[in-house]
């Protein structure tokens, strides 16, 4: 191997450790950070996310309140819940676990949420301003991935990032944030023509596509940064990413792996967000 690794995993286990001793500064004052979390439906997927947000808040201190709906929950009944939320002085971070069933207008419900509880960062006032280099809440994978860039110690300034994926939870928030640390920064997605000719020129490439190893090792820059967002599974069931990590390790010059890369940041910066709503919310009571 001549990449080196992004351990996600180690430092996501570093920034909870900080965020223990914040969490627990604002509990002595009476102002301990509480987390929403709303699951509709029994998805195992995301269930298993959820239990993982759930129990890391434990781990360091937050107070978090699990609603669960049923399926065929009616819109109106949810969005009741959301206001109650919305309304609990005690609560600073409200989470809807995404995908929602179809029958449920997710733009509507994301909408629903106070910009100001949104920890998540997908409610169109936090997307704008983070488009607007201003970010009151960043979306908790883009952010992490800072973080992960930031830990290389890689001056971002003048650099090439490809990031692969125009999701509005993941690749349009990336591309802003890189953007925001003056990278020169291309977003490719599934009309993209020539795909490899474009992330060969990156010195940073993020991928976020949902494709089991469609990062080869030809596709890659020698000494590029390659972070690995996916979260495919095998067909024996193991999670994968987009990158064939295995290559293009021999290629890169560092690497997030998967699993321990970008999973492990995004709960670490979903509590992160969490700790900076309670902190605002402290600094104003
Ligand atoms: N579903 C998959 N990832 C996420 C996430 O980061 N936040 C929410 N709300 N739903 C998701």
């Amino acid at each position: 191997m001549t990449a080196r690794l992004i351990d996600g995993k180690a430092l996501a286990a570093r920034l909870r450790n900080e965020l223990t001793s914040r969490v627990a500064q604002l509990t002595s004052q009476g102002r301990g950070p509480g987390l929403a979390v709303v699951l509709v439906g029994d998805d195992p997927a995301s269930a298993v996310y959820v239990r993982n947000k759930i129990k890391a808040c434990e781990d360091c201190g937050i107070r978090s309140v699990f609603e669960k709906l049923p399926a065929d929950v009616g819109e109106t009944q949810l969005l009741d819940v959301i206001d109650r939320l919305n309304a609990d002085p005690t609560l600073h971070g409200i989470l809807v676990q995404l995908p929602l069933p179809r029958h449920l207008n997710a733009q509507r419900v994301l909408e629903s949420i106070s910009f100001d509880k949104d920890v998540d960062g997908l409610h169109a006032t936090n997307a704008g301003l983070t488009l607007m280099g201003v970010p009151h809440f960043r979306s908790c994978t883009p952010y992490g991935v800072m973080k992960m860039l930031e830990s290389t110690g890689i001056e971002l300034a003048g650099k090439h990032a490809v990031v692969i994926g125009r999701s509005n939870m993941v690749g349009k928030p990336m591309a802003m944030l890189l953007l925001a640390a003056n990278a020169t920064v291309t977003i490719c997605h599934s009309a993209t023509r020539d795909l490899p000719s474009i992330t060969r020129q990156a010195d940073i490439l993020v991928a976020a596509v949902g494709r089991r190893a469609i990062v080869t090792a030809d596709m890659v820059k020698p000494g590029a940064v390659v972070i690995d967002v996916g979260t495919n599974k095998t067909p024996e069931g193991k999670l994968a990413g987009d990158v064939d990590f295995n290559a293009v390790k021999e290629v890169a010059g560092w690497i997030s792996p998967v699993p321990g890369g970008v999973g492990p940041m995004t709960i670490a910066m979903l509590l992160t967000n969490t700790v900076e709503s309670a902190e605002r919310a402290a600094a104003l009571a």
